[in-house]
């Protein structure tokens, strides 16, 4: 990869995954983060802008923070998830200080501005729900022929779901937007339960980040340490590690070689009385080429490799 850095939104709900996302985009020399967009999910979206511009902050860093959506397009918040995430977004660790400011924009109006800017040009990456990308495209839906693709982790095709039977957070906490983004011919790259269950960070991982090298290295390892309970306790067969959901999407939007992806069309169930929230995959072979680049496989080793590397964990 020696071409010029691509240039990428994030949109997060920084929650503990999301950190660590944001960790990975911000240190990518592959990455040119033309700024980060906050709305509702782990947390609530003020929450969930100050832990955005804490870890910005803590990389030594000036990109641009927007706060965004504060609840589901059409329908209400169903709230936050402190048993993951911590009642803070990061795992109830004693947070230091924000400086740092939120931009006076808000997130959809500079996606708008910033993808009418650099037209053709921005990967989306979102970790977290469609509402934000989904209020973009409908103040200009003029966007959905401006950007390339967006990479999403979200959803579960072919997996249970980890919010109800089928259905992952992500789409599960806003169907409607997540619908209206499927439906708008953009181009996507769905990073869903799939491979992310597959790319885990372990107690032992964190055990060799030095925190004396690392400023964010001691807010991360506690707030891991939750994350890694929470999982442990919620499912008997996981045992000292947890997914690294977000980081991975931000690691094929880097690096697409990491998963191998089979095109589908997907859409979102909105009425469904068991099934809202899940992400259809349609698997008939007589049906068209899809909307959906579907993530099915994925280099776990290569991607861990570079993931430690990259956020500062010493390699085994
Ligand atoms: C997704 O839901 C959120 O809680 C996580 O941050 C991640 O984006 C996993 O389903
Ligand atoms: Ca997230």
């Amino acid at each position: 990869m020696n071409s010029s850095p691509r240039p990428i939104v994030l949109d997060v709900d920084t929650g503990i995954d999301d950190a660590w996302a944001i960790a990975y985009a911000l240190r990518s020399s592959h990455l040119d983060v033309l700024g980060i967009t906050t709305g509702f999910g782990n947390a609530d979206v003020h929450t969930t802008t100050q832990n955005t511009l804490l870890m910005v902050q803590l990389l030594g860093k000036d990109t641009p923070v927007y706060a965004g959506a504060d609840r589901p397009l059409v329908r209400g918040w169903e709230g936050p998830v402190p048993e993951y995430h911590g009642h803070n977004g990061l795992g109830d660790v004693d947070l230091p200080a924000v400086v740092r400011r939120p931009e006076p924009a808000d997130a959809a109006s500079f996606l708008r501005d910033v993808v009418r800017a650099h037209p053709h040009q921005i990967t989306l990456v979102t970790v977290a729900r469609l509402t934000n990308v989904a209020r973009a495209l409908l103040f200009d839906p003029e966007l959905s022929h401006l950007i390339p693709r967006i990479v999403m982790m979200g959803g579960a095709a072919f997996v249970p779901g980890n919010i109800t039977a089928v259905a992952e957070a992500n789409i599960w906490g806003d169907p409607e937007a997540a619908d209206l983004v499927f439906r708008s011919g953009i181009p996507i790259t769905m990073v869903g339960l799939d491979v992310t269950m597959r790319a885990r960070l372990t107690r032992a991982d964190l055990a060799r980040m030095n925190p004396s090298a690392i400023p964010y290295a001691t807010l991360l390892k506690q707030a891991t340490e939750f994350y890694i309970r929470a999982y442990e306790s919620d499912d008997p067969s996981i045992d000292g590690w947890c997914p690294l959901h977000d980081p991975l999407a931000v690691a094929v939007a880097e690096d697409p070689s990491l998963v191998s992806t089979r095109p589908y069309p997907v859409r979102v169930e909105t009425r469904g009385a068991l099934t809202d929230g899940m992400t259809v995959v349609d698997a008939r072979s007589s049906n068209p080429q899809g909307n959906t680049d579907l993530a099915l496989t994925l280099d776990v080793e290569r991607f861990l490799g570079t993931f430690r590397e990259r956020v500062g964990i010493a390699q085994k």
